[in-house]
């Protein structure tokens, strides 16, 4: 027990951070008003981790420290919907089969920390074996270490040999994932306890993917009664339902149980486009990782059948996020890192941008609609009495919106992360 306090305290005296959850004043050159695209030119002040008022007439005070800000333009900490922190993403192809929980957390921590200093100050972790997402996010909470705001799932659901499954190694292993269960009373009892061990949401595979063995992206994972079991029973525990799914008929099965956001949704059609929209129901695409998978996976090891079905997909899910754009569907910013390095999230907006979003929707993709998805109402915009996550770039990201690529400065719960 001493040891582990010794260890825990070194933690904490051990990694650096900047500043505390103190009084700043934020002087900028500019603040981008995410609602209205509208740049104001105002200062922040900051208090107790939140944004206590946007104004240019403060009186200085001792306690209150300036941060001169005179080339940047401040926004909302950016949210990533969809994330993989847990794991070393160095590792090829079945090197992963032989990385302990032990191993591939410590990287989560070392992910969190480039997620947040690349701005991302809220981000959704969708699938993690042995809760090992939910010890990160109690760690970041307690700032023992540092990363974006966690909300996570813990082990996604599905079904015995489904895309949520590890389909790699052979029976005499007898190995299945944590999530897996099968029948409404199995799901029940999984997502109970998810709950019970501390995830946020439940995700959930609703077809095949890419990255997985023996699945077809058409084919429907989970009967509609399964499915309306997770959400039922995730809903009455005020969880949220994230449902993997490319194939249409998976798609369309998935938002007619409730679900809160279709990931990848790349098969997506017109008529279902629209069942999202009057089920309010948010399409989490991702957009650029197929350029990542196609370009690198080969040297990542990604083997060709996982190659192949991403051919099939990638250019569709584009022409699909392009559709949806133009019918005003919801969507949020989500990208699947993990499977190309943390920290370059950022990539994403510009895809996004070719593909149909004016640069002020891509970032209200990635504040304002996922603060709507999370169910977290006072982050995603800089605004009295939100939480003061706050980022700051060079130039004017509606006019470059890959200025969102090198953010300079990062503040998180009103603490300064990167200046
Ligand atoms: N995790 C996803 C899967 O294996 C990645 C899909 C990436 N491709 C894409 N076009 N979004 O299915």
């Amino acid at each position: 027990m001493r040891a582990l306090i010794c260890l825990i305290s070194f933690l904490i005296t051990a990694i650096p951070i900047i500043g505390s959850a103190d009084s700043y004043l934020l002087n900028p050159k500019q603040i981008l008003d995410v609602e209205t695209g509208k740049l104001i030119q105002s200062k922040v002040l900051v208090t107790d981790g939140k944004i206590m008022a946007i104004s240019n007439s403060f009186k200085a005070s001792e306690d209150l420290k300036v941060i001169n800000l005179p080339d940047l333009t401040l926004l909302p900490g950016l949210m990533d919907a969809h994330v993989h922190l847990i794991g070393n993403t160095e590792l090829k192809g079945m090197e992963r089969l032989s990385e302990s929980s032990y191993l591939s957390t410590i990287y989560g921590v070392k992910n969190a920390q480039d997620t947040l200093m690349a701005g991302f100050t809220t981000v959704r972790n969708v699938g993690a074996s042995n809760y090992s997402d939910v010890a990160l996010k109690q760690a970041i909470a307690k700032l023992a270490v540092l990363g974006p705001t966690l909300l996570v799932s813990g082990p996604p659901l599905g079904i015995t040999g489904g895309h949520c499954d590890n389909n790699t190694l052979p029976y005499d292993f007898k190995h299945g994932d944590d999530g897996v269960a099968d029948g409404p009373w199995e799901i029940r009892k999984k997502v109970r306890e998810n709950r019970k061990y501390g995830a946020d949401l439940i995700k959930f595979c609703a077809t095949g993917g890419v990255l997985s063995k023996n699945t077809n992206l058409g084919t429907t994972q989970y009967t509609a009664d399964e499915m309306e079991a997770i959400v039922d029973e995730a809903h009455n525990r005020d969880m949220k339902v994230a449902a993997h799914a490319h194939g249409l008929d998976g798609i369309k099965a998935a938002i007619l149980a409730g679900v809160d956001s279709v990931e990848h949704a790349s098969l997506i059609d017109e008529e279902t486009i629209e069942l999202a929209k009057t089920k309010g129901v948010f399409l989490s695409m991702d957009v650029y990782v197929s350029d990542f998978i196609l370009g690198e996976g080969a040297k990542q090891g990604i083997p060709e059948y996982s190659l192949n079905k991403e051919r099939q997909v990638g250019k569709k899910q584009r022409e699909n996020f392009q559709k949806a754009v133009k019918a005003n569907a919801k969507i949020v910013f989500a990208t699947d890192a993990g499977i190309y390095p943390h920290g370059k999230n950022a990539r994403q907006f510009k895809y996004m941008v070719r593909w149909g979003m004016t640069p002020l929707q891509a970032i209200q993709a990635a504040t304002i609609n996922t603060a709507s998805l999370f169910g977290v109402p006072n982050i995603g915009k800089i605004k009295e009495s939100f939480e003061a996550d706050i980022i700051g770039v060079k130039g004017n990201p509606l006019e470059d919106i890959t200025s969102l690529e090198a953010v300079e400065f990062v503040m998180n719960n009103g603490i300064v992360i990167k200046q």
